[in-house]
């Protein structure tokens, strides 16, 4: 009788087989280490997640960019808003909140995870090209410009605001502005 029980300690070839069965897992380890001391094998790894990670980042950066679309328009509709008051003040800073914490927060991380792991992929940036400094100083400055938002939105909660709407409504083009930057750097490259 051929016992396959690993624990049993009746069966017979109990010890045997929980020796065979370590052995294995060791074996395995010790080959997917030395696996991966090989510079190749990573940079094949990244070669070929390199669509897939692009993928990701482009849905991240569209999920980030409709809500830094959106977020400063709901500051416009807050203070202007006359009759701001009891429920509707509580209703915009609700609607701030989720925008911000749910959507706009985490898209900001997986774009910059994403975007990060881009730029580590070999051969896809030359940095003595111009595009990827005009990308980077663009995304830098989409990425302050989530911060000042952010910390609007810590205003109006406190009833602190001091910015008007018509001031809101101009900041509103400053993502429009840097997505064209961007998005020109990274796919016509003209420069
Ligand atoms: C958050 C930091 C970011 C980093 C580190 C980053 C980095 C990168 C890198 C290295 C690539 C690959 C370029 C290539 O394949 O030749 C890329 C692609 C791309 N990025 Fe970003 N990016 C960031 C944010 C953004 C933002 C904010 C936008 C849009 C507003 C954007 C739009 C795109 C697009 C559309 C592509 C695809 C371009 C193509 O077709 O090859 N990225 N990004």
């Amino acid at each position: 009788m051929i016992c396959r029980q690993l624990t049993n300690p009746q069966c017979p070839q109990a010890l045997h087989n929980q020796l065979l069965f370590f052995t294995n897992i060791y074996l395995l380890v010790r080959k997917s280490k030395e696996h991966l001391k090989d510079p190749k094998v990573i940079t094949d790894f990244i070669s070929l997640a390199y669509p897939w990670i692009k993928s990701l980042h482009v849905i991240s950066v569209i999920a980030w960019m409709a809500g830094l679309f959106y977020l400063p328009r709901l500051f416009v509709h807050h203070v202007e808003s006359t009759a701001v008051s009891g429920e509707t003040e509580v209703l915009f800073q609700s609607m701030e909140l989720k925008l911000l914490r749910v959507i706009m927060n985490p898209a900001m991380i997986a774009a910059w995870i994403f975007g990060l792991c881009l730029v580590f992929t070999p051969g896809i940036i030359d940095w003595t090209q111009v595009w990827p400094w005009t990308k980077a100083i663009a995304v830098l400055a989409m990425t302050l410009f989530h911060h000042w938002l952010a910390l609007r939105r810590k205003d109006l909660l406190a009833g602190n605001n001091t910015v008007s709407g018509r001031h809101y409504r101009m900041m509103n083009e400053v993502p429009t502005i840097l997505l064209v930057i961007i998005v020109i750097s990274v796919i016509a490259r003209p420069f």
